[in-house]
């Protein structure tokens, strides 16, 4: 895995919709993986502005997000259908019915899970996903202890979880107790991974994932085992790392 260190969340941020707009710019009907929470908001301001300058179309992009809250109906300020749809595409040219993100309403959520993996499949496969870290290491509600080969299906979050996203709503009993999650190895089947990690509160849970052992109890850790996963951090989010890191990608020159 490739770990590049940025000064600070703004350059990070810069980083990471780059990442997303080459792919887009080299595949316009590219299949992105999106996440929610704090970590993604300034990348998703980046790519807005892009798209509102007109260097960026996403008219024929398909979405697919990591997770979404069990029994939060697509209304609720806190359900990750809402945080997409006010955080990015209401703001971008894309066609709503080409983004998808977990039913976490429906009445079999089994089925849902399969069903989501046969959409993902059809689309032809995830071309990047962008990913945030929990406080525990886990990627999307992959929560320390999942399978690494798990598919999409239904989480129950631990209590370090719901503790840390109880921030977002009125009390810690309305936080969901289950969500529904892509599998870490659906994640891993993407061709492309770009894990952000900002804020000192990271800061453990990143060096476990880059230098730790690769372990179900730090599910971030399986992506030293990706072929093609870049890990964005700011500086605050990598104190705790042990390696020299370089400022920007390496990326191979292309062949003349
Ligand atoms: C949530 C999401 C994850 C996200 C994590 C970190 O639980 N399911 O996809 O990466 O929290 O969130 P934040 O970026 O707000 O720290």
């Amino acid at each position: 895995m490739e770990v590049i260190v940025k000064e600070d969340y703004d350059q990070l941020s810069r980083l990471a919709a780059e990442e997303i707009a080459d792919v887009i710019k080299r595949k316009p009907q590219a299949v992105i993986g999106l996440a929610t929470g704090s970590t993604p908001l300034g990348t998703y301001k980046e790519l807005i502005r892009l798209c509102r300058e007109k260097r960026l179309d996403f008219g024929r992009v398909v979405t697919f997000n990591l997770d979404e809250y069990v029994g939060l109906p697509p209304t609720h300020d806190q359900s990750y259908r809402y945080f997409m749809n006010e955080n990015l595409f209401n703001h971008i040219n894309i066609r709503k019915e080409n983004t998808h993100v977990p039913d976490g309403l429906a009445d079999d959520l089994a089925a849902g899970c399969r069903d989501y993996e046969e959409q993902i499949r059809k689309s032809g496969g995830i071309d990047l996903q962008l990913l945030g870290i929990g406080g525990n290491g886990h990627i999307a509600f992959n929560e320390p202890g999942s399978s690494l080969g798990s598919r999409t299906r239904v989480k129950t979050l631990t209590e370090k979880t719901r503790k840390d996203n109880a921030r977002f709503f009125k009390s810690m009993d309305e936080v969901p107790q289950y969500a529904v999650t892509m599998g870490i190895g659906t994640i891993m089947e993407a061709r492309r991974i770009v894990l952000l990690a900002s804020g000192a509160s990271k800061a453990d849970a990143l060096a476990a994932a880059v230098e730790g052992p690769v372990t179900a109890m730090c599910p971030a850790s399986i992506l030293q085992m990706h072929p093609a996963a870049i890990v964005v951090a700011d500086k605050a989010a990598a104190a705790k790392l042990k390696g020299a890191y370089p400022f920007e990608p390496q990326r191979v020159p292309p062949k003349k």
